[in-house]
């Protein structure tokens, strides 16, 4: 029987609407339509006039903007010229995923739903709005509006066949499952790549094909991107096959020169995490094929919740004479330099300074600009997966939809069937979301189809229905319950590959603001990560994927003590990491190195220090110290794996080998301060230890009271505190080491477009940056640090005070940042007070204002900040035009900004209460103020 088609468009910035979208298709095809499933600009909408039954779920993001993949879908449908009537024919109706604390709460859903009626469309039911606030998430709201929508949706699509009865969905339909969505091969060990004819329907298993072509060294991990000429050799598929299929070649970064040599291969270690990557792109085409999305726009665009063509900064290079092209799912690896923590030790928040080397990739970025990252989860987790699942990760898999429809005869056509071959390992890995994300209700309902036990059927039962939602909530979003750990609380239940894959989560990449200026860090893009980490209602303590990977990758550069030299510009700084000492092997060759460095230069070798963390004033650590007599006694409180990119053992060891100390002398200490005894060429020490040891800090002596930290060892008799802050800025003794080892890790990453956008330098800026909020300010003050150097050099004196000017000067900017206290997180607080010096930011008491929520018996935040200073900023936005930025925190920071900005218009500008309000939002309408916000 020929099923009525439903179009299902969905427009998701982080994969929810993409999840209640692909609900509704599971659901579509039980109430026996033949559904599409797809983002809204992946969609041909010259079809729309032509749909009969159509769904759109749409969530909303930023300050009530629609999301990235729906925006040129959403371009198309104000146009104007459209007719009141060009959509009569179509029934639909909209579901809308949005939060209430949001001032524009839904208005996406809302917006579409009635442009979708102004055209002539009728609404199958009521427009449906799901809430984050609601206890139970969306859901909460999704689940009677589907129930409602079915019956009216079947109904519209016309009578069945005699004798079909008419279909439900009810709470058994719910656990019940269909046909699997893929078509999963586990090939035979060793069996090379299938042909890139792929297999359709109906063809027999994935027979031994010839090997694929050669693929042009330096492009094996590349998908194409279809505005981007590429050779034809280099389709997605063969590129994947390639890499997968040839263990022998190593994959290599691409380099964008033409004349180029072929790149250095990766590290063994990154070429399996890019082969992972490339596992999971090929796979990403499989499953949006699969939902019935035409084989249209980069591949990842199809599937990726951050694709879409307005934020995609595709990035182009030539690699021996072909482009290549850098985006979503087609990441460069780039090699992690650096990797520090710049808050106090004793501060329970781990937040990370990373600078990532972004080679000769070509890829380049704006302020305002944010990285994507693609967390790697821990092989340890993927071993656990896989032996709960019985799988070989060695083992080749081939995967493809399940079924043939119109958009893999489409790709067939195309010359690109969608197939996706690996190593089980690399779809895990890649593809999969297992220690991050918690599974959807769907992955329950798949789980109960599984279980052995009854006990585990009727919880995973109820879990899947409506009735269990608030439940289910608790137990696992509230949890943050990963599918590792669901499938640790229902051990009897193991689904099939094909099942696992279409119920697990999949990988997504997060987004950091990018903390840098191309133009002061040529080839670098850094970011400031906080590592998320949280207790639940139940006591369980989780950690984010991403920035746990990050904060526990390592870096090429370790810097020997806290400070390093992040401010050089004009890069300066690239090749002087170029010029690294080369890595040592041993770890006690390495720190005795370390040792030697100082020993032999006393001097500071950075006397600015970067002014990155809070460490670079005296910290509570090294004031608190509990010494006792002898080599140990500690009571460290930090417990990071790492600290500074190095694992703590590690250091720890190189500690131990090189100081002479026995094997976990040093394990769980503290600081350790005592007397150098020149021993040979080893050095050792004796004295006592304290409660403020700290990988990343290396040998420094204390000469004198009150100079600790401010010089290396240098002779037998000195005494020596092992841990440590540098009291003043002169005092930071910062020698950059290279790690040993092909280990440092390289980081899979692509450029997106941020909502910031820096405005031409004669606009003053007041920017609004609480937390790691300030990320993208630090790129924008950086940036205007550079141009006002390059007006300096060109003979305009720095930044120009006060009025607004249209020379090339830049104008001056004000920052308010908000952190708990100066000792804990003031990040960057040293290279804020250098960009004041300079004149980047306004002189005191306006340019650089800091709102130290801790440090003082009332809590005070940026907001009271912004009415203290109201007189400045009056004057900036009233009198020199300034924009206004806003970065951090989605909670309530940027609606309380708003409010703190009204009552500045309200006393300084002498408004009304609704004439603020109108001011602030015509400021947002012309651009001047703009925020970036994430929850
Ligand atoms: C445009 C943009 C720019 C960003 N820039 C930055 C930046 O510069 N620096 C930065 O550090 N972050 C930034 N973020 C936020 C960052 O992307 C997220 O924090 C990201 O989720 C971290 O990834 P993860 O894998 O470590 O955490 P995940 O594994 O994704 O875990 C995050 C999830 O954990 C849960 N969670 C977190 N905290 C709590 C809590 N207290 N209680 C209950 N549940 C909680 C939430 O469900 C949250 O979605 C930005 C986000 C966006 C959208
Ligand atoms: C950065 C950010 C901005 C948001 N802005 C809004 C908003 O303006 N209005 C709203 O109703 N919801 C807003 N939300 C809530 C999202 O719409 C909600 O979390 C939704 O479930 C996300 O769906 P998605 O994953 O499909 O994008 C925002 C969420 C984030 C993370």
């Amino acid at each position: 029987m020929e099923k009525p088609r439903i179009t299902i468009l969905y427009g998701s910035q982080t994969g929810n609407a993409q999840d209640v979208a692909e609900r509704l298709g599971r659901e579509a095809k039980q109430m026996l339509l033949s559904p599409a499933v797809m983002p809204m600009d992946a969609y041909d909408v010259a079809q729309l006039p032509s749909e009969r039954l159509l769904l759109c779920v749409a969530s909303t993001t930023g300050q009530g903007d629609p999301p990235d993949n729906m925006k040129r879908f959403w371009r198309f449908m104000l146009r104007k010229g459209l007719s009141p009537d060009s959509l009569s024919a179509v029934q639909f109706s909209v579901f809308g995923l949005g939060d209430s604390n949001y001032p524009k709460y839904n208005v996406t859903a809302k917006k579409l739903f009635r442009r979708l009626e102004s055209l002539g469309a009728r609404p199958l039911v009521p427009l449906g709005l799901g809430n984050d606030q609601h206890p139970a998430g969306y859901e909460a709201a999704l689940d009677p509006w589907a129930l409602s929508l079915w019956p009216a949706a079947r109904q519209a699509a016309g009578p069945l066949p005699p004798g079909v009865p008419p279909p439900t969905i009810d709470a058994a339909s719910l656990v019940q499952l269909g046909e699997p969505k893929y078509k999963v091969t586990l090939l035979p060990p060793h069996c090379p790549a299938p042909s890139a004819a792929g297999t359709a329907e109906g063809a027999p298993p994935p027979p031994p094909p010839p090997p694929p072509p050669a693929q042009p060294q330096g492009h094996h991990l590349r998908q194409p991107h279809p505005d981007v000429a590429l050779p034809s050799e280099q389709s997605a598929q063969s590129v994947h096959v390639s890499s997968a299929s040839s263990p022998a070649q190593t994959p290599t970064q691409p380099s964008t020169a033409s004349h180029e040599a072929p790149s250095a291969p990766l590290p063994p270690a990154a070429a399996e995490w890019a082969e992972a990557v490339a596992m999971a792109a090929s796979f990403r085409r499989v499953a949006a094929a699969a939902s019935g999305c035409p084989p249209q726009g980069p591949p990842s665009s199809q599937s990726s919740t951050h694709a879409a063509q307005d934020s995609l900064i595709v990035n182009t290079g030539a690699n021996q004479g072909h482009t290549i092209a850098y985006g979503p799912w087609c990441p460069y690896f780039a090699r992690m330099l650096r990797n520090q923590r710049i808050t106090a030790s004793f501060h329970f928040q781990d937040t990370r300074h990373i600078e990532l080397d972004l080679g000769d990739s070509g890829l380049t970025y704006e302020p305002g600009d944010v990285l994507a990252v693609l967390p790697r989860t821990p092989p340890a987790a993927v071993d656990a997966l896989l032996k709960r699942l019985s799988l070989d990760g060695s083992q080749h898999v081939c995967v493809e939809p399940a079924e043939h429809n119109a958009a893999t005869a489409a790709a067939a056509a195309a010359g690109q069937p969608v197939v996706a071959f690996g190593t089980v390992r690399a779809l895990v890995q890649g593809a999969l979301d297992i220690a991050g994300a918690s599974p959807r209700r769907y992955f329950f309902q798949v789980l109960q189809n599984f279980a052995c036990t009854e006990l585990e059927r009727e919880r995973l039962a109820y879990f899947a229905t409506a009735e269990g939602r608030d439940d289910l909530y608790r137990y696992n979003q509230k949890e943050g319950r990963t599918v590792l750990e669901v499938l640790a609380d229902f051990k009897t239940a193991t689904p099939t590959l094909e099942w696992f894959l279409e119920a697990c989560p999949l990988l997504a990449p997060r987004l950091f603001s990018i903390s840098s200026s191309l133009r002061q860090h040529p080839r670098q893009a850094h970011l400031t990560v906080a590592v998320v980490n949280y207790t639940t209602p139940y006591k369980r303590q989780k950690r984010g994927l991403c920035s746990s990977y990050l904060a526990a990758s390592k870096p090429l550069l370790h810097d020997s003590s806290r400070t390093t030299t992040t401010t050089d510009a004009g890069g300066g700084e690239h090749s002087e990491l170029a010029h690294q000492q080369p890595a040592r092997t041993s770890s006690q060759q390495h720190a005795l190195a370390s040792l030697q460095a100082l020993q032999q230069d006393g001097t500071p070798s950075n006397p600015e220090g970067s002014g990155l963390g809070p460490d670079d004033v005296p910290s509570a650590g090294i004031h608190q110290q509990q010494c006792v007599n002898g080599v140990v006694g500690s009571s460290h409180q930090g417990s990071d794996a790492s600290e500074g990119g190095v694992e703590r053992r590690e250091f720890e060891q190189q500690q131990e080998a090189l100081l002479g100390l026995g094997q976990g002398a040093l394990a769980s200490h503290g600081c350790f301060s005592g007397t150098l005894q020149q021993a040979g060429g080893a050095a050792q020490l004796s004295g006592s230890s304290s409660a403020d040891f700290d990988g990343s800090h290396m040998y420094q002596t204390t000469t004198g009271p009150g100079s600790q930290g401010r010089v290396g060892l240098k002779a037998a008799g000195d005494s020596v505190v092992v841990a440590g802050s540098a009291p003043t800025k002169e005092g930071m003794h910062a020698s950059k080491v290279a790690q040993p080892g092909n280990d440092v890790e390289h980081v899979a990453v692509w450029v997106e477009r941020g909502a910031l956008r820096m405005p031409p330098p004669h606009v003053p800026l007041i920017l609004i940056g609480p937390g790691t909020g300030v990320a993208p300010f630090r790129a924008m003050l950086e940036e205007r640090q550079a141009q006002a150097q390059a007006t300096s050099t060109s003979g305009t004196a720095g930044c120009t005070q006060g009025a607004p000017n249209n020379s090339a000067s830049p104008a001056p900017c004000t920052l308010f940042f908000g952190c708990r206290s100066r000792a804990a997180d003031f990040y960057y607080g040293q290279q804020w007070h250098e960009l004041q010096d300079q004149g980047v930011l306004l002189p005191p008491p306006d340019g650089l204002v800091v709102a130290f929520s801790r440090d003082q018996p009332s809590k005070v935040y940026v907001t009271h900040k912004l009415r203290e200073h109201a007189a400045c900023v009056w004057s900036l936005i009233s009198k020199n035009g300034a924009s206004v930025f806003v970065s951090g925190s989605a909670q309530q920071m940027p609606a309380n900004v708003v409010s703190a900005l009204e009552d500045v218009a309200q006393e300084q500008g002498g408004m009304g209460k609704e004439e603020a309000s109108k001011f602030v939002r015509q400021l947002e309408l012309t651009g001047r103020f703009c925020v970036e916000a994430w929850s």
